[in-house]
């Protein structure tokens, strides 16, 4: 047995030290518990219709809608630098938008001769992924079909949604996309489309579920982006910003639906809900660091409040660290540029 030491009455116990470890460079790079590479990395794009050059998007710098060639040359930009993934969403024209959305599911339909071109293009050097949305190609902006209700309430139509996420899910991966990306929040979404996958014979095609999506004023810029129509707001589909234990229901019920990735979305609002599902989830979890964060990101640094790189690697690496395996961002170029000291 070991003697217990006497603490001696004029030596004073040694205080801990912590910042031994942070007391050089290499030291810190040594003891870094957590590290972010460019292969955490997904970058999100919007392809429009009928534009002959990209168009900024002016609230969120540095993000343009893309033409078709503008996309390829910048999906091949970002594959140099080493990102898998990118998730594409399409704006249609809006005399191509209906109540149904049904140009999601056309072949001719923007977003789907996109994803062709990019499969064309890159086959599997990169992972195309798609937005598996309505909102985009709806006249009236929800992310599913609308019905009156026998009270006479406009209300969004749960199951005749999944019908049309089935074909449109089916459409892309027609199309060529590796994953496809259902985030409108409807019950039983990823059964539905899983099954008109496999029926298809899409059953390699991965789906990678918004699972915890919330109601977020951080989306502000992103109606911009994809010329949104919608008035009012998807409270009724979107999760309450209030909530936790129901994202972990969603989680659970989209796992057994069969997702093969879980998000959480926005990220730095929900860095708890991102590290609860880390630690239950059987499947990798992402998460999605918003248009409102970007854009917020790059205001303050536009006005010198905030040193942009900094806040920006801060950031990604804040959200990898509460556990986000892939952590999808408009930042992915200039992470992966200062990751690969370009
Ligand atoms: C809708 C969709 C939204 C975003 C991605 N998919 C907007 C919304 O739900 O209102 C937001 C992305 C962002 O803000 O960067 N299907």
């Amino acid at each position: 047995m070991t003697e217990s030491r006497t603490p001696s009455a004029d030596v004073p116990a040694p205080i801990r030290r912590p910042r031994r470890l942070r007391s050089s460079p290499v030291m810190r790079r040594m003891t870094a518990e957590t590290s972010l590479t460019v292969d955490d990395l997904i970058l999100p794009m919007f392809v429009a219709d009928g534009l002959d050059e990209p168009r900024p998007i002016s609230s969120l710098p540095g993000v343009s809608q893309h033409t078709e060639d503008s996309l390829v040359r910048a999906v091949e930009e970002a594959a140099e630098l080493g990102i898998p993934s990118v998730d594409l969403f399409g704006v249609p024209l809006d005399s191509d938008k209906d109540g149904e959305g049904a140009c999601s599911w056309r072949e001719d339909g923007v977003l789907n001769r996109a994803l062709a071109r990019l499969r064309r293009e890159f086959g599997d050097d990169v992972l195309i992924m798609a937005d598996t949305c309505l909102d985009e190609f709806t006249d009236h902006g929800h992310c599913g079909v609308l019905r009156r209700d026998r009270w006479g309430r406009t209300i969004v139509d749960n199951d005749a949604t999944l019908a049309n996420y089935a074909r449109m899910a089916v459409a892309q991966a027609d199309a060529g996309a590796h994953i496809v990306s259902p985030s409108g929040m409807m019950d039983g979404q990823i059964e539905a489309i899983r099954a008109a996958l496999d029926a298809a014979g899409h059953v390699d095609v991965a789906i990678m579920a918004y699972s915890a999506k919330y109601a977020s004023a951080f989306y502000g810029p992103f109606r911009e982006a994809v010329g949104s129509s919608l008035e009012g707001d998807r409270r009724t589909y979107q999760q309450d910003p209030a909530n936790r234990r129901e994202s972990l229901l969603e989680v659970e019920l989209d796992i057994a639906e069969g997702a093969d990735f879980v998000m959480v979305k926005p990220a730095m609002a929900y860095l708890d809900i991102v590290r609860e599902v880390a630690d239950m989830s059987p499947v990798p979890v992402a998460a999605y660091q918003v248009s409102g964060e970007y854009a917020m990101i790059h205001a303050a640094a536009n006005n010198g409040w905030i040193d942009l790189e900094g806040a920006m690697m801060e950031s990604v690496l804040g959200i990898h660290r509460a556990g986000a395996e892939q952590v999808l961002t408009y930042f992915a170029v200039d992470v992966a540029r200062k990751l690969r000291g370009r």
